[in-house]
């Protein structure tokens, strides 16, 4: 919170003026009152800034509150628009004539110029979750990307995901940016959605907390993380149009409550509003979204920025929290820029707001450090690119899931002869497309392949799985492309095993069809396991996929898109040196039937003008494995499933209240021959009441454990996570009575449960 200081005889908070019109604290409203009042002074000339804010003694609210005082009007204004830093030619129009700024860095996401006169540095922004992305190619920056998203959920373990963060932030700094547009936390709740690779999968405790600690990893290089696509943008189908419906009791308890957490554990600089609609409203004009939820209720105390081509208007987008606009000439006006600035000369817009967006971002930089450790330009040659590769390489590895095995895994070294077919394995590993995209040191693994234009190219990632178990294999391996099913089936039959590699390209803009796999790969996988049952199936997919070869094929790994380094990651795995122990994010359905939304809302052949609409409301806060659960549907993996080399026995569980939660404590033992990695998850269910559905994941942990070993854990389940959300009371309430704890390796294994009697308790509705 803002500490009130003396001013030139004034006393102000300026980081909660939103806030403080909400909550309609009296104290806080005269706040608002004097920052307005301030606001008329002209600014102080550069000899009398005594630039206080420089004083690295002082907490970053008080430094933000010095800086903003000290700007002129012109120089709020500056910066609360940003411009887009590539020269897309369909932006050079007559009307935009956009011409990307010199001193952004070349051929990426965004740039904020920066006030000189005081010494605030520019922001240089740049895409995205899993590395420093390009947006256009030729000559990409070429750097390290983590596994997708989905596949840093899918390893269930926090630190894989703080290390991660801090791999790729360190990348962005020394490649002159000190913003990264990470973070994106939208619940998987339509498997088809073509960017679950960059989120995080389906729970909201899973994701949120992944999330929050990669974006922790990422601001640990003093620079901005935003936490995106605030919100409810869980379709790119008419994502610029569609209105989302969703209740507040089922928002809050779902995707809001991921973001909720991973604001919690990263307290990112910036959150970016997204393209949709939500209950009528777009979600960057979304007075309850963002100046209700986030800054009021969450305490946010960063800065909104839009997402590019998000903003829809000036005096309603400035209300209703929006503190930056992105990525002009993206929107059709530049609603921030001479907009704002008529907006304000004519009262529609109130002083105070734009001391409040301009302070916010003043803010979320002094609290990240962007002014003490200041962006040195382009210091790419000190990149330790070796030392990353086996970071992505170790998060691939705790991310691959072990869907099946008959006893084909690990490769045994009696092998003599290993088909390998199919996903260009001979040559790279797949990553998913848009404006995310990293490009990999050493270019293409396999040029032309998916669209041209965005959000393609197709890029697979020069770390070629077969080469990797080459290395590692005294077989001898062949491949085939896969093309031919009779030249695969027959090189399969003549093999002592079969490995088939089959891809699913997704991206940013296009939802996909279905979930099967494209391009008839499921036709050959059936073909290769007709002719040789020892196939093994390695998944690079977006997201859940279809199976209706599984009975046929002895083993089956989701290797999602696995980075920079994914091919020696499988291969590691394959071959036994590493033991698989990532666990699915997200409930891999049977059948779209099953969906709460066989066919997805919306159309991609609408034009602007249409409104489409869906509504969350029918399967509300129970999204995925809780969905499935209430409706009582058999998945095809459930959601956290994952097998290993070795197995775990939990046993000793004992529950008792602890605080506002509850302490679960029990015993995993490795009782098998290898060292492994057991992910323990538990779930609460109420015998009685008013979820939405039988049972929420409420606390895990990844434990390794040596052959033979046992340790005795805790888990503590989040209070958030025993509650439900009142929006009359706006308070979340757990309700008295009995609480079942079910402890497992997925949300259908029971391993063992026990019951917790809780008495009635309110929880805030924030927490810091
Ligand atoms: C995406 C954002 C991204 C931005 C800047 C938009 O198209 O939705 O996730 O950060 O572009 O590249």
């Amino acid at each position: 919170m803002g500490v009130p200081i003396a001013m030139g005889g004034f006393s102000f908070k300026c980081t909660l003026v939103t806030v403080a019109r909400l909550i309609g604290v009296p104290g806080l409203l005269f706040s608002v009152g004097v920052t307005a009042a301030l606001s008329q002074q002209p600014a102080a000339s550069p000899s009398a800034v005594s630039a206080e804010w420089r004083d690295t003694s002082l907490p970053a609210e008080r430094r933000a509150d010095l800086a903003l005082a000290a700007m002129s009007r012109a120089e709020k204004l500056q910066l609360v628009f940003g411009y887009f830093s590539t020269q897309a030619p369909w932006m050079i129009s007559a009307t935009k004539n956009f011409v990307a700024p010199d001193a952004g860095r070349v051929n990426s996401a965004g740039y904020v110029p920066g006030i000189e006169r005081l010494g605030i540095p520019a922001l240089w922004e740049t895409d995205a979750g899993e590395g420093v992305a390009t947006q256009r190619s030729p000559n990409p920056r070429e750097r390290t990307a983590l596994p997708s998203g989905l596949a840093l959920a899918a390893s269930w373990d926090r630190q894989n995901a703080f290390a991660g963060g801090a791999m790729i932030g360190n990348e962005a700094r020394l490649s002159g940016f000190n913003v990264q547009l990470a973070g994106g936390v939208n619940l998987l709740r339509e498997p088809r959605n073509g960017r679950n690779f960059e989120y995080a999968g389906e729970d909201p405790l899973l994701a949120g907390t992944i999330v929050g600690f990669e974006i922790q990893g990422i601001q640990s290089n003093h620079i901005i993380s935003t936490l995106k696509h605030f919100a409810f943008n869980d379709q790119e189908t008419n994502r610029g149009t569609i209105d989302v419906a969703i209740d507040e009791t089922a928002a809050r308890e779902s995707d809001l409550l991921a973001f909720q957490i991973a604001n919690e554990i990263g307290k990112p600089g910036s959150v970016m509003c997204s393209y949709n609609r939500v209950n009528g409203a777009a979600a960057c004009e979304n007075d309850w979204l963002l100046n209700q939820v986030l800054k009021a209720d969450w305490r946010f105390k960063g800065y909104v920025m839009s997402d590019w081509g998000a903003v829809r208007s000036t005096v309603e987008a400035a209300k209703a929290g929006l503190d930056q606009e992105s990525g002009w000439a993206f929107d059709a006006s530049a609603y921030f820029g001479g907009a704002l600035r008529e907006a304000l000369n004519y009262g529609h817009v109130d002083q105070s707001r734009l001391d409040d967006m301009a302070c916010r971002i003043l803010f979320a930089m002094f609290a990240n450090g962007l002014f003490d450790n200041p962006i040195l330009g382009d210091q790419s040659a000190q990149i330790n690119f070796s030392a990353h590769a086996s970071v992505t390489r170790s998060a691939a590895e705790d991310s691959i899931v072990l869907l099946k095995n008959d006893d084909l895994l690990p490769l045994k070294s009696s092998l003599k002869t290993i088909a390998v077919i199919g996903g260009h394995a001979d040559k790279g590993v797949l990553s998913g497309g848009g404006s995310s995209q990293v490009y990999p040191i050493g270019g293409l693994a396999v040029p032309n392949e998916g669209p041209k234009d965005f959000p393609g190219p197709m890029v697979f990632y020069p770390s070629a799985p077969m080469k990797a178990l080459q290395s590692r294999s005294s077989a001898t391996i062949t491949y085939a492309d896969g093309n031919d099913l009779d030249a695969a089936a027959g090189l399969a039959s003549r093999s002592d095993i079969a490995i088939v590699f089959a891809t699913q390209w997704a991206a940013e803009s296009l939802d996909l069809p279905n979930l099967d796999l494209p391009n008839g790969q499921d036709a050959l996988i059936a073909a290769v396991a007709k002719a040789n049952p020892r196939t093994i199936v390695v998944l690079e997919t977006g997201g859940p996929v279809f199976m209706p070869w599984l009975s046929q094929v002895g083993a089956v790994l989701e290797a999602w898109y696995p980075g920079t380094s994914g091919g020696e990651a499988i291969a590691r795995i394959l071959s036994g040196e590493v033991d698989p122990s990532g666990h699915l994010p997200a409930t891999f359905p049977a059948s779209l039937s099953q969906l709460p939304r066989p066919q997805l809302d919306g159309d991609a052949k609408l034009d602007e003008d249409a409104h489409p609409s869906t509504n969350y409301n029918v399967e509300g806060a129970a999204v995925g494995y809780k969905w499935f659960d209430k409706r009582a549907l058999t998945p095809l993996f459930p959601f956290g499933y994952g097998l290993s080399f070795t197995r775990f026995d939990l046993g000793g569980l004992s529950a008792e209240p602890a605080g506002e939660g509850i302490r679960v404590s029990l015993s995993v033992r490795n009782v098998g021959k290898v060292e492994g990695k057991a992910v323990v998850q538990a779930y609460v269910g109420r015998e009685s009441g008013s979820w939405e559905a039988p049972k929420r994941l409420g606390s895990f942990d990844k434990v390794e454990l040596a052959a033979g070993e046992s340790k005795s854990i805790t888990l503590d389940i989040d209070p958030l996570l025993l509650a439900t959300f009142d929006p009359s009371s706006k308070k979340w309430l757990i309700e008295p009575g009995d609480y079942k704890v079910i402890v497992g390796q997925s949300a259908t294994d029971v391993a063992a449960s026990t019951t917790v009697h809780l008495d009635f308790r309110e929880l805030e509705i924030g927490r810091h």
